[in-house]
């Protein structure tokens, strides 16, 4: 039987079509068949989260996930967070802030960024607030609770402090957008 599948992948809005080995991850498939080298590969077995993308607009490591198997679901990468020169309000944060060092787990830190403000938004429970709340407006993100639900994602140069930072103005400038 064929090892090889052509594939359609919506990613960032824009269709692209390749032929891929069925073992492909989807990071592989962005970064070596794609040229799309924001998505980052750290670790290669889903425990730093540099690979983060957005599948349907929920986080995910790409090195755990099959090309083929992202087939008709909505991937969006860093590369799609910008709207044209105007970057998104967690990346603009995460530059003013400085929220890196060597800038390797960046990209996957915005992504996951940018789904926790929105898992925040919509009520979803973490480890720190457990309460779902559908009705009330949230609190702003705290400090604790931003470190909770960004512990997927590791930084080896420790820059956690300022990355903190840029996630509680990303939010809260994501907030005042929307509101
Ligand atoms: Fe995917 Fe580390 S490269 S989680
Ligand atoms: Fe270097 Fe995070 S800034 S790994």
């Amino acid at each position: 039987p064929s090892t090889h599948s052509a594939i359609s992948l919506n990613i960032n809005g824009e269709k692209r079509t390749l032929s891929v080995d069925h073992r492909t991850t989807l990071l592989d498939a962005l970064r070596e068949r794609l040229d799309m080298t924001g998505t980052k590969k750290g670790c290669d077995q889903g425990q730093c989260g540099a690979c983060t993308v957005l599948l349907d607009g929920r986080r995910a490591v790409s090195c755990l996930q099959l090309a083929v198997a992202a087939e008709g679901r909505e991937i969006t990468t860093i590369e799609g967070m910008a709207s044209g020169d105007q970057l998104h309000p967690v990346q603009q944060a995460f530059l003013d802030l400085d929220g890196y060092q060597c800038g390797y787990c960046t990209p996957g830190q915005i992504c996951s960024a940018i789904a926790v403000i929105e898992e925040h938004a919509a009520g979803w429970p973490s480890a720190v607030t457990d309460d779902v709340r559908p009705e009330a407006a949230p609190p702003p993100l705290s400090a604790d609770e931003i470190r909770e639900r960004m512990s997927g994602n590791l930084c080896r140069c420790g820059a956690y402090v300022s990355i903190v930072e840029a996630v509680a103005r990303g939010a809260a400038e994501t907030q005042a957008m929307t509101s």
